[in-house]
């Protein structure tokens, strides 16, 4: 495969220690101002992604920085946010299990900064589309700008929305994702754009969220009803001290999918199956022995 060529209004990872990183945009004729000095994007145009470039003034500067290629997971860590954004890997897991790819449509709310909204709307691409809702202008106005900074434009719109109250005209969507405080009152809402066999994926950072969403999904005739919580541990690896990294994030949130099915009664066995009684004493269930 041919190297991939840097080109102006492409966005760029700039590194320059495990510290210091940047999500910027190549502008022609200008530059990045850091404070082990000054990068100028015209040198880095026409270059492939992977090169590195040295900092001006060389002589008093001449820091070594290297440009890559953003991955999704670098959008959502250095993009402008002010509203508490989905991590990577969380993403990852919405993904996959989700089944969102090439060509999905799929609606979501709140887009908050935009940072699920991103990794969405690139895997999407080519033929897909999201469609992201809010009700906050601020949430609005810093989604769109960057969306628009990771060059999603085509792929995505940002609209003000109350996904509990507006009725929207999407219908047949393959996935609906939430991430907002009530996500259960939205259930029976978007049970009604969702095609059959499409997923609907709730983000909540608090299990009494994840409880509600449950119990409406489940009302709701919602089927396959699953929460995870993922935790992400990184890796110091040195010569004789590689170990789990002291500090790490202990939680993000949890997250429920379900899909939509088309139900009907079942005439071949009318009567359910006996089960076993189910004993609590206070809420709390008893042990087998205790029985
Ligand atoms: C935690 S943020 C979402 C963060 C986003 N997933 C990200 O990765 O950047 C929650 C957003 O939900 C929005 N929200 C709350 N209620 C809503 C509703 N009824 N309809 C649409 N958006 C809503 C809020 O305004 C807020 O911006």
């Amino acid at each position: 495969m041919a190297e991939e060529i840097i080109k102006k209004n492409d966005l760029i990872y700039l590194i320059l220690d495990n510290r210091r990183k940047w999500l910027v945009t190549v502008e022609e004729g200008r530059e990045f101002q850091t404070h082990k000095g000054i990068i100028k994007f015209d040198e880095i145009i026409g270059k492939p992604f992977g090169s590195v470039i040295f900092s001006q003034p060389y002589e008093t500067q001449g820091y070594k920085f290297y440009v890559l290629k953003p991955l999704p997971s670098d959008y959502v860590i250095y993009m402008s946010r002010k509203t508490q954004i989905i991590y990577p890997e969380d993403a990852g897991l919405i993904l996959v299990y989700s089944g969102i790819g090439p060509g999905s449509k799929v609606i979501e709310a709140g887009c908050g900064s935009g940072a699920l909204t991103c990794i969405l709307g690139n895997y999407v691409r080519p033929n897909g589309y999201i469609f992201s809702y809010d009700i906050r202008e601020k949430s609005l106005k810093r989604a769109l700008s960057n969306v628009i900074k990771a060059n999603l434009k085509d792929f995505v719109s940002i609209q003000y929305g109350d996904i509990l109250i507006d009725d929207f005209e999407h219908a047949n969507v393959d996935s609906v994702v939430l991430d907002m405080p009530q996500p259960w009152k939205a259930i029976e809402r978007i049970k009604k754009y969702l095609k059959f066999s499409g997923t609907l994926v709730s983000f909540s950072p608090t299990i009494e969220q994840v409880k509600k969403t449950t119990f409406a999904l489940q009302e709701n005739e919602f089927y396959e009803i699953n929460t995870y919580e993922l935790i992400k541990r990184k890796f110091q690896v040195k010569e004789n001290a590689t170990h789990p990294e002291v500090r790490m994030i202990g939680h993000t949130g949890y997250i429920t999918f379900a899909r939509k099915i088309k139900d009907v009664r079942n005439p071949y066995r009318e009567k359910k199956p006996k089960q076993d009684e189910f004993v609590e004493l206070n809420g709390m269930p008893l042990r087998g022995d205790e029985k």
